[in-house]
């Protein structure tokens, strides 16, 4: 099977240049952002602290992570309720980033990412593939662009969804998510030491895709 794992900070364009390298390469997307959303989200509907380990745990295994892959698109459902239209709020953002330094929350979509990876071709991305999801990828990429570019990008796609939004209060999340995901003890953001570092400050999507898939060619061959 042939895997990409795209990995980087919030807000650097993954999943957007994901998607189009996938559709290119006729590989399948996989977002596991996503999947973090969708049981952040429900933890937090439960009432359930992430400061709380164990009662973490105790609901999970109540809880059922499924997938499904319409036209390319994924939709993540918990216990069978469609969570793709909710986890795309700053709330859902904040949810996925608090439960996602749990090991026990970690655990419980690690095997359903690895799965995927085995089972087809994927463009995988997220903050640990390259490290741990899919140590075996072909190809890696390290995709990050300045908090400032990062939060400007987010706040033009959520005020084009009528959400009312300051710039200044998501340069903040950006930074204040950054700073979570990076240091956690758990499977922190870091660039895997055979991933290659893509910049995209200043480029357009069709340049990030554009090298997202010369990097897979070149994969293939190594
Ligand atoms: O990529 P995203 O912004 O949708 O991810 C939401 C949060 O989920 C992010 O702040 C950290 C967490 N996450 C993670 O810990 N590991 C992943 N592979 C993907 C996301």
């Amino acid at each position: 099977m042939k895997a990409i794992a795209i990995d980087g900070p919030s807000g650097a364009g993954k999943s957007t240049a994901a998607r189009a390298a996938a559709k290119q390469l006729g590989y399948l997307y996989v977002d596991t952002g996503a999947m973090y959303r969708a049981i952040g989200c429900r933890l937090r509907a439960m009432g359930v602290s992430q400061n709380e380990e164990e009662e973490v745990a105790r609901a999970l295994e109540g809880l059922k992570l499924t997938l499904s892959f319409e036209g390319g698109d994924q939709h993540v459902f918990v216990n069978g309720e469609d969570m793709t239209g909710v986890i795309r709020t700053p709330d859902a953002s904040r949810a996925a980033s608090d439960f996602s330094k749990l090991p026990c929350v970690r655990q419980f979509l690690f095997r359903l990412q690895q799965d995927l990876g085995r089972e087809q071709d994927v463009v995988m991305d997220g903050r640990d593939i390259g490290t741990v999801v899919l140590p075996w990828a072909q190809t890696k990429i390290f995709l990050t662009a300045s908090a400032e570019e990062r939060a400007r990008r987010r706040f033009l796609e959520l005020q084009a969804k009528g959400q009312d939004v300051s710039y200044e209060q998501i340069l903040s999340d950006v930074r204040w998510r950054d700073e979570q995901d990076s240091t956690r003890k758990t499977a922190p953001l870091r660039q895997a030491e055979d991933a290659v570092l893509l910049d995209s400050t200043g480029l357009s999507l069709e340049q990030v895709v554009a090298r997202i898939v010369a990097l897979a060619g070149e994969g293939e061959n190594a």
